[in-house]
């Protein structure tokens, strides 16, 4: 985990209360759909009406670890902290911290709930993937507010990511299917696209049928990519 390994095993996954796993077959591949993880400026036109209302958007502190990175982003109630001695503010309360663990995993932590999807190539067809989603809640619930945790966490999930996300890459996959788009240019606030579609390419030896070529302006273009 070059270098994560303390702080993921800080988060105790392992003791956290397993709320659902399901495996879900999309119309994408396996990259795109983890690019839907990899930049929050699209909270505010994409998710205007779930997720928007919780997070700031295109806002987010971002580390590489080798192959490896982590995306902090803060949600609106960060501001209740400027009341407060800094020795008292407790980060997780009032944001997500996403890691993504190369080449295929990400872990979100977010208030009360964690969940990791891990994204796997269809092995028939490469505009395919299978993606195996796990949510976990920091306890089990009890009584209305264990309820209403557990409510919120799966409506997130399923709002925001399954119906949102995926639905978004799905059509994406589509223009990219038909060969029209023969390259694709990753923004300068888009970090985390430049670094892992990076890593891909250095983990494959830097093959001469991809090219990911960074501009003077910081931003990325991709002009094709194996399966
Ligand atoms: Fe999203």
């Amino acid at each position: 985990l070059e270098g994560l390994a303390p702080e993921i095993a800080g988060w105790c996954l392992a003791d956290k209360f397993l709320l659902q796993t399901q495996t879900l077959r999309r119309e994408m591949n396996w990259k795109l759909a983890n690019d839907t993880f990899g930049e929050t400026y699209h909270f505010a036109t994409l998710h205007r009406d779930t997720l928007s209302a919780m997070y700031y958007s295109n806002v987010t502190a971002y580390e590489t670890f080798g192959r490896n990175h982590r995306m902090v982003f803060a949600a609106r109630t960060i501001n209740e902290l400027r009341d407060q001695p800094v020795e008292e503010w407790r980060l997780r309360t009032h944001a997500t911290i996403a890691y993504f663990l190369f080449p295929n995993t990400q872990v979100l932590i977010a208030p009360s709930s964690a969940a990791i999807y891990r994204l796997l190539p269809d092995p028939e067809r490469p505009e395919r993937c299978v993606i195996r989603q796990s949510l976990f809640l920091d306890e089990a619930p009890v009584g209305e507010p264990g309820e209403a945790v557990r409510q919120r966490t799966l409506d997130v999930h399923e709002r925001v990511i399954v119906n949102e996300d995926f639905v978004v890459a799905e059509s994406a996959q589509a223009g990219l299917s038909s060969g029209l788009m023969p390259r694709v240019v990753f923004g300068r606030n888009e970090p985390a696209l430049h670094h892992y579609h990076e890593a891909f390419r250095e983990a494959r030896g830097r093959s001469s049928d991809s090219a990911l070529d960074t501009g003077p302006d910081r931003t990325a273009t991709i002009t094709s990519e194996p399966a």
